[in-house]
């Protein structure tokens, strides 16, 4: 048998990868490409690593519904949760970088195109005023009590009355993750469920009554 006909029948990478997942995702990663939805995620690593390090969040969504990821870049993680958490997600998207927006415009079906939202397009007022789910992965840097950054968790604790916003602590030191979480409670939010990655990657779940009128003032 020559090498070439060793290679007939072999697995591609992104197949090999995607082994386990619904034809769906497959379907939609194929289209656009492995290293593209990566890329186009800030995500340097493989999708085994990128695995690693996000799905855990899928784990604090346990019901169907709308999701906003705030800073969703090219969409890819909204992908990955509809595909991980098992429900049914309707994504949607915000995001400054406006390549970004477009990006994602494009990974999602045309039903969804009008779902992600930039500020240089002047659309942020378009931006639905609930979600079920909202997610924000809390720019590695990201202070809370920067009043900018409050204010982005309060707006989103806002939309989501009746649900749940999730925040990922992405930053390479755990302890600065730990740190972060545990200002929330310090200053009056109360963390519903945690999950941390292995790699010391943290998300926090906030559950947010129906008939909240006001969030921390602390
Ligand atoms: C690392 S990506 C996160 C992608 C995905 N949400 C995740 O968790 O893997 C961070 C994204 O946040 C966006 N971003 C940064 N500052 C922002 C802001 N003030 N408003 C909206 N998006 C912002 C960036 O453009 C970038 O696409």
């Amino acid at each position: 048998m020559s090498f070439e006909n060793t290679l007939i029948g072999a697995p591609k990478s992104t197949d090999r990868e995607l082994e386990g997942c619904s034809e769906g995702f497959r379907d939609r990663v194929r289209r656009f490409g492995m290293r593209k939805m990566l890329d186009g995620s800030h995500f340097g690593g493989e999708f085994s690593d990128w695995e690693k390090q996000r799905r855990d969040g899928a784990t604090l969504i346990s019901k169907p519904g709308t999701i906003l990821d705030f800073g969703c870049a090219n969409g890819f993680l909204l992908a990955c949760y509809q595909e991980w958490s098992g429900v049914d997600l309707e994504a949607f998207g915000v995001d400054s970088d406006e390549a970004a927006v477009n990006a994602a415009r494009e990974l999602f079906d045309d039903a969804a195109k009008d779902h992600f939202f930039s500020p240089s397009q002047n659309d942020y007022e378009k931006i639905p005023k609930r979600f079920d789910f909202a997610f924000w992965n809390v720019w590695d840097n990201a202070e809370f009590n920067e009043s900018r950054n409050r204010m982005i968790l309060d707006e989103l604790l806002s939309r989501t009355k009746g649900g749940r916003t999730i925040l990922g602590f992405y930053h390479p030191d755990p302890a600065v993750n730990a740190r972060k979480l545990a200002w929330l409670p310090e200053h009056g939010y109360t963390i519903s469920e945690t999950k941390t990655s292995l790699n010391g990657h943290i998300f926090a779940a906030i559950d947010v009554p129906l008939d909240v009128s006001s969030t921390p003032s602390t």
